[in-house]
């Protein structure tokens, strides 16, 4: 195998058009932090580059639907992604984003030398073209009758419907999702790779070359390469993007994915300006990209063939490690429909156990097919190994230090025959571990760290030297200080997957920062060490925590129905509910409508429609009776800031005074949302 000097780790740079969700960490984030963390403890010189992919349509639909700018959008969604993976502990050397000013012209640099080159093919057809909104049309802004299915809304690319894949062309009585008018045809220029050029190159490099890359990716660009390349567009007709560096390209922009995957080097010019190309042009660098299933293509053939026709020494990946898809309750995860366990939400929601999902996103990564995110199994997975066996071996192994030999490491003394197999085994679980992450196995991986955590729990069980304790005080010290070497293992061993929790473990044993050379040996405390105080490792997660996110995600799939029946039913009448008789500016005035904070909810005995709810009110602290336990459970509620009119006369409702009403929205199907301010205000300011 190559020594490499350097390690060049990218994670697919995510579309800052949301949140992220699970499916993210367990299909890139994950994976791709552990391989870096274990690197690194490893003493090799690595970095770890991410950032926002900020162009693209559906960054425009999201901001045309929002009724904001797309910079407004990705300067949102950069921020809180940017956060939740700085919470999680992704630990990327930098997460920039490709709106930034150096990304713009290392992108537009690059398109102008392939051009100057002549790498490029220059073609001119005819696209939808929307008339009234003076614009060319993206797939996705094109609407029609499904021809497959039959289904009204399909895009030019899609339906959602019947999940067929679509080209504009195909779709009936076609309409511009911009104005609603016709659209007509109009030719347009674009410049296009010609991936047909680079096939027999991209065939010796992939099929010959990397026979040893994960079966999913390789069968992918297999059934992409026999198929036989076409040359594929790389500029699009947009106003939101990277403009073409080319006279006589107004209005045209670059691709997004033509753009996107050189945010990698761009990130990388920004992170290290100085010495970027030693790790984009040596071959001493081994440069692996971290993606999801959906991204194979343009990673595996489109990317290289840009590196290739660019030149210049550009290195090519030697690993793409893509994961399938993550699902969740058995169902896709899906963003539009909002079913997804978003990180942001999970950070507040179990302050503290970023490890705990870090641990089941691993334990459960779809590493060679799509597999099923369950609450019930975070919470055995959480209960059953985290707590019962790493953290109880942990626990119970400092306490009784603490308790017997005043929190020194024993002396080992004559060790008998349980105690040196014990101490056998860990070098061995550490080579195997090392070959699974190496050979991007993180799963198996995970399962050898937890097998190390098992094997000293059954030593403790097995040697029982609480009882021991009072005939044999040197056989304890024995058992406690293999114990303690194995507990010192342990935190190198989940260090790359579980960061907070060995940083715990390691200052309960007051160890800094082992390095990865540690692992493996018998001796890393010595005798009369000092430990620290013990604390747990993890907590059980209970019932309740896992009934409060199933009954979320029940109330989603609710809400979803009721918007998909309401939805099909506004095909027929779309009329809203009927308007009110006009108000003057003083009746409106009388209102005192102000944001409130939800400190406490519960169900109201004996009622389906009731919760009780504890405001925050910024001038009080009220109970307000509502009537949203069909849309929302209390779980649901508890956190959130919503508005609510604050002098409602008082009333009495099932024996409880309500003071105040909270504002709701309801459509005409009856479903209600409550109204928030679109960011975090003090509460008990007004709304007016
Ligand atoms: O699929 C996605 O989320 C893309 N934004 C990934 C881009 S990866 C890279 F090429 F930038
Ligand atoms: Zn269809």
């Amino acid at each position: 195998m190559k020594n490499y000097k350097r390690h060049l780790i990218t994670a697919a740079l995510p579309y800052a058009n949301g949140a992220v969700h699970i499916g993210h960490l367990a299909g890139v984030y994950v994976p791709a932090d552990i391989y870096a963390r274990y690197l690194r403890l490893k003493g090799e010189d690595v970095k770890f580059i991410c950032g926002s992919d900020e162009h693209g349509v559906p960054i425009t639909i999201k901001a045309r639907k929002l009724g904001c700018t797309p910079q407004d959008v990705v300067d949102k969604y950069h921020a809180i992604i940017k956060d939740s993976f700085q919470k999680f502990g992704i630990s990327f050397d930098i997460y920039s984003r490709t709106s930034s000013e150096i990304h713009h012209k290392t992108a537009a640099a690059f398109f102008r030398k392939l051009y100057d080159d002549g790498k490029f093919i220059e073609k001119e057809t005819e696209q939808y073209y929307d008339t009234e909104a003076g614009a060319f049309l993206a797939d996705r802004y094109i609407t029609g009758t499904c021809p497959k299915c039959g289904a009204e809304g399909a895009y030019g690319d899609q339906c959602e419907k019947c999940g067929s894949t679509l080209s504009p062309d195909e779709l009936i009585n076609p309409r511009s999702a911009i104005s609603g008018s016709e659209p007509v045809k109009k030719k347009t220029k674009h410049w296009y790779l010609p991936l047909d050029q680079y096939e027999q190159w991209l065939k010796e490099w992939i099929l010959e070359g990397h026979k040893e890359w994960k079966t999913n990716v390789y069968g992918q660009c297999k059934s992409w390469l026999d198929g036989g390349l076409q040359p594929r567009a790389v500029s699009r007709d947009l106003d939101w993007g990277i403009p073409v560096p080319v006279e006589g390209a107004e209005g045209k922009v670059l691709y997004v994915w033509f753009d996107a995957p050189i945010g990698y080097i761009s990130n990388t010019i920004e992170l290290l300006p100085e010495e970027w190309e030693k790790w984009w042009k040596s071959e001493d660098t081994k440069m692996v990209h971290f993606i999801g299933k959906d991204n194979i293509v343009f990673h595996c053939i489109v990317f290289p063939s840009m590196l290739k026709a660019y030149g210049d020494g550009f290195i090519l990946p030697e690993n793409v490690p893509a994961n399938e898809f993550l699902n969740l309750e058995g169902e896709k995860i899906s963003t539009s429909r909002n079913w997804a366990v978003w990180l942001h939400e999970y950070l507040e929601e179990f302050p503290g156990q970023e490890d705990v999902l870090r641990y089941v996103l691993c334990a459960n990564a779809p590493e060679t097919k799509d597999n099923d995110f369950t609450w019930k199994d975070f919470q055995t997975r959480n209960n059953s190994e985290l707590v019962a066996i790493y953290g109880n071996f942990v626990n119970r192994a400092v306490v009784l230090t603490h308790k017997y030999f005043g929190g020194k490491v024993p002396t080992a003394g004559r060790l008998q025959d349980a105690d040196k197999e014990v101490l056998a085994q860990i070098p061995l679980i550490k080579k195997q571990l090392e070959a699974d992450l190496e050979s991007y196995k993180f799963r198996e991986a995970l399962k050898e760290a937890m097998n190390l955590a098992r094997l000293g729990n059954k030593y403790l069980t097995e040697t029982e030297p609480w009882k021991l304790a009072k005939t044999d005080m040197e056989r304890v010290a024995a058992i406690l200080n293999v114990s303690l070497q194995l507990c010192a293992n342990l935190s190198i061993a989940f260090a790359p997957f579980l960061p907070f929790s060995s940083a715990k473990l390691q200052q309960m044993l007051n160890l800094e920062n082992p390095g990865w050379e540690r692992f493996g040996s018998a001796h890393i405390l010595e005798e009369n060490h000092p430990l620290n105080p013990a604390q747990l490792l993890f907590s059980k997660v209970e019932d309740a925590a896992v009934e409060a996110q199933i009954a979320k995600l029940n109330a989603t799939k609710k809400a979803n129905q009721m918007q998909e029946a309401g939805s099909s039913s506004r095909q027929h009448s779309t009329s809203p509910l009927p308007g009110k008789e006009e108000c003057t500016f003083d009746d409106f005035m009388k209102m005192d409508i102000r944001t409130a904070t939800v400190l406490e909810a519960v169900r109201v005995p004996k009622t389906d429609k009731l919760l009780k709810l504890t405001i925050d009110t910024g001038l009080d602290i009220r109970t307000i009776v509502s009537g949203i336990a069909e849309h929302y459970s209390p779980e649901e509620m508890i956190g959130k800031q919503i508005c609510i009119l604050a002098n409602l006369l008082p009333r009495k409702i099932k024996g409880i005074e309500s003071k105040g009403m909270i504002l709701m929205a309801k459509d005409e199907s009856g479903r209600m949302r409550f109204i928030t301010p679109a960011e975090a205000v003090d509460n008990g300011a007004c709304v007016n």
